[in-house]
């Protein structure tokens, strides 16, 4: 581990492609002073998301786990004028600060907040018709991975992008018999992708200044 240098490299990364930006700052600002957990994307993991909906012509994202809306807003600004995103949050305080962070960044147009368990919140948009969504981010409770998948793959098209962030967690997630909860739902998860066969998938490690972790990626098929 080289935490210190995962961080430098990063600060060097953020400083050359995610240029100051007094939102960006707003949204980590009131997320941390509303005690909200740091758990938010880093910078570059935000530009990234970012980068992958805007090549992938991404019109409409579906998002589980909204937190401050930190990575909400940097999906946001990936869409059209007339795009859309509907980001699914359990708790009422976290909905809170991030619906204020909606309108500072100027998107709140775009973005549908729906507060409650995600589980019930994906079995109203399924029996709605709501989607197929173009992309989707899940990165909400570890444990409901395997849950969120499935969900996922009832809301998607051929053609969908599927990003599920935390998927590597130090590396632990190698072991079938790790005690942690959130590990277990990572490694079930990965399985769970790896044989389905209708998408296609990897998962890359990622370092930086939020340690070390990774994402999986994955494209619907036809
Ligand atoms: N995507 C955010 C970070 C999300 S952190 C970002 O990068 O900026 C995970 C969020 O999922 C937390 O806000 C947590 O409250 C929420 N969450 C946890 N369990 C949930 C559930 N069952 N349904 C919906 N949201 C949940
Ligand atoms: C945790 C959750 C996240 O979404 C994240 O990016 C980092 C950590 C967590 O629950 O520990
Ligand atoms: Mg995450």
């Amino acid at each position: 581990m080289n935490q210190d240098k995962w961080t430098s490299v990063d600060h060097y990364i953020n400083d050359l492609f995610t240029a100051a930006d007094p939102i960006f700052e707003a949204v980590l600002e009131t997320s941390r002073a509303a005690g909200l957990p740091e758990i938010n994307v880093a910078p570059n993991q935000g530009k990234l998301l970012q980068l992958l909906a805007q090549a992938h012509g991404t019109r409409s994202i579906l998002e589980i786990g909204t937190l401050g809306g930190y990575s909400t807003i940097w999906l946001a600004r990936a869409l059209p004028a007339d795009g859309k995103l509907v980001t699914l949050e359990f708790e009422p305080k976290h909905a809170e600060v991030a619906r204020a962070n909606f309108v500072r960044a100027g998107v709140s147009d775009k973005i549908e907040l729906r507060v409650g368990k995600a589980s019930d919140s994906l079995a109203q948009l399924v029996m709605e018709k709501t989607g197929p969504f173009d992309f989707i981010f899940i990165d909400a409770d570890k444990e409901s991975y395997p849950d969120y998948l499935a969900w996922a793959l009832k809301l998607s098209r051929p053609g969908t992008v599927i990003i599920a962030d935390n998927v590597v967690r130090k590396g632990e997630v190698i072991d079938a018999n790790n005690e942690d909860s959130r590990v277990q739902g990572a490694h079930k998860f990965n399985a769970l992708l790896a044989a389905e066969p209708r998408v296609n998938a990897t998962i890359l490690q990622t370092v930086g200044s939020k340690g070390y972790d990774g994402f999986a990626l994955a494209i619907v098929l036809e």
